[in-house]
């Protein structure tokens, strides 16, 4: 079987200076459009938590195609943690830092069960500002966070440390 970091380097587009110049941008939308390349992320990510979680949070947007088709392949419900202003019911909201100025993530109040143990998914960590989020979202929910998986850990930019002591599974270091 090929090995996960060769798939992503066949399938990932990279895009030279994007968003801004001097920076490679790793596009993952060839590897979601792939039958086998979804199956292998979804599953791969997925793996080491099996039996640790009862439910998927994704993060909007891109986070959201990895949370849906893992729930569905783990047998789990997915919960939805989106941008301001996005959900409809009370929500738990909880501002980050972005490169410029802040963002925000909100979480329904009582989308999490009690108790529940949380697998986030998310397609990339950067900085860890968003995942880091939505830890503190759903342990405010009442959940216990089980583990963060994502397909691109960009290193030099101290994600996984702003994450301790949580298990963080990645597929690629880029
Ligand atoms: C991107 C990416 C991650 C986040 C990682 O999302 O999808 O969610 O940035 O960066 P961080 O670790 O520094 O927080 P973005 O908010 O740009 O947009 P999206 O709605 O397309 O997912
Ligand atoms: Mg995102």
């Amino acid at each position: 079987e090929e090995p996960i970091t060769d798939l992503l380097d066949r399938l990932a587009a990279v895009v030279p200076d994007y968003p801004s110049p001097g920076i490679s941008f790793k596009d993952l939308t060839p590897v979601f459009a792939d039958a086998a390349g979804l199956k292998r992320i979804v599953d791969e990510v997925i793996a080491p938590f099996a039996g640790e979680y009862d439910v998927i949070a994704g993060l909007e947007a891109r986070g959201f195609v990895l949370a849906a088709a893992g729930a569905y392949a783990a047998g789990t419900g997915m919960v939805t943690l989106r941008k301001k202003g996005k959900l409809p019911r009370e929500v738990h909201a909880e501002e980050y830092l972005l490169e410029y100025g802040t963002a925000t993530l909100e979480l329904h109040q009582d989308d999490i069960a009690p108790g529940s143990r949380v697998l986030i998914l998310d397609d990339v960590l950067a900085t860890g500002g968003t995942v880091g989020a939505a830890v503190r979202l759903i342990e405010r929910a009442g959940g216990v966070v089980a583990g963060v998986g994502v397909i691109l850990e960009l290193d030099g930019l101290g994600g996984r440390s702003r994450l301790a002591p949580h298990r963080v599974h990645t597929l690629q270091r880029v």
